[in-house]
């Protein structure tokens, strides 16, 4: 009995609070939305965003879901994506910034039918636990070995300073790249 009363009276003084809305609310002016063109992994992108909205919230909302948001602010490498060519963290990108650019996630750089022999040998060596960090781990790496075809062990280090992986301990990560730079060069090679 006692619930039931002390309900009634709250519902009755629910209905009696004074609406909260107001000005506040009735001032408020969504932010404006900047016209984005752009192309990720070849494909054109149209898009539409406030100018304050990071390249990794823009590409995540336009569903490339493979670009994975660890922490925002630059710490865990886990956005990483090419833009033109070079790795930066998508979170610390605006997305209007990618206005006629050319990006690449680790899509781009090879698929489940044609993997690229950097995602080849992270898989073969087991440098994957929960994969959280791997497709902007592979980002890095690719963009090390563009640069850097027979990089060394500390050059590969360097290379991946900025992602952090909780779960491998870097070795095996490091054993994929170093291995996977050796196959791209023997296959150049066996082109060449
Ligand atoms: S989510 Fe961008 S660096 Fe962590
Ligand atoms: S494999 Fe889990 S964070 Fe790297």
């Amino acid at each position: 009995m006692a619930t039931a009363t002390k309900k009634k009276k709250a519902a009755g003084s629910a209905k009696k609070a004074p609406a909260r809305t107001s000005k506040r609310a009735a001032a408020y002016t969504p932010p404006k939305k900047f016209p984005i063109s752009f192309r990720v992994n070849g494909s054109e992108v149209r898009a539409e965003a406030p100018a304050h909205t990071s390249l990794l919230y823009l590409l995540r909302d336009l569903g490339f879901t493979e670009v994975k948001n660890g922490c925002e602010a630059g710490d865990c490498g886990a956005c990483t994506v090419l833009l033109d060519g070079v790795a930066v963290n998508a979170c610390c990108v605006l997305g209007v910034q990618a206005e006629g650019r050319e990006i690449t996630t680790v899509k781009g750089i090879g698929t489940v039918e044609n993997l690229h022999p950097i995602q080849k040998k992270f898989i073969e060596l087991g440098a994957i636990q929960c994969g959280f960090c791997t497709p902007g781990m592979i980002v890095a790496a690719y963009e090390l070995l563009e640069k850097k075809p027979r990089p060394s062990r500390e050059e590969i280090k360097a290379g991946i300073a900025g992602n952090l992986c909780r779960c491998t301990g870097y070795v095996k990560i490091i054993d994929a790249i170093e291995a996977a730079a050796g196959e791209m060069a023997s296959s150049k090679g066996r082109k060449s």
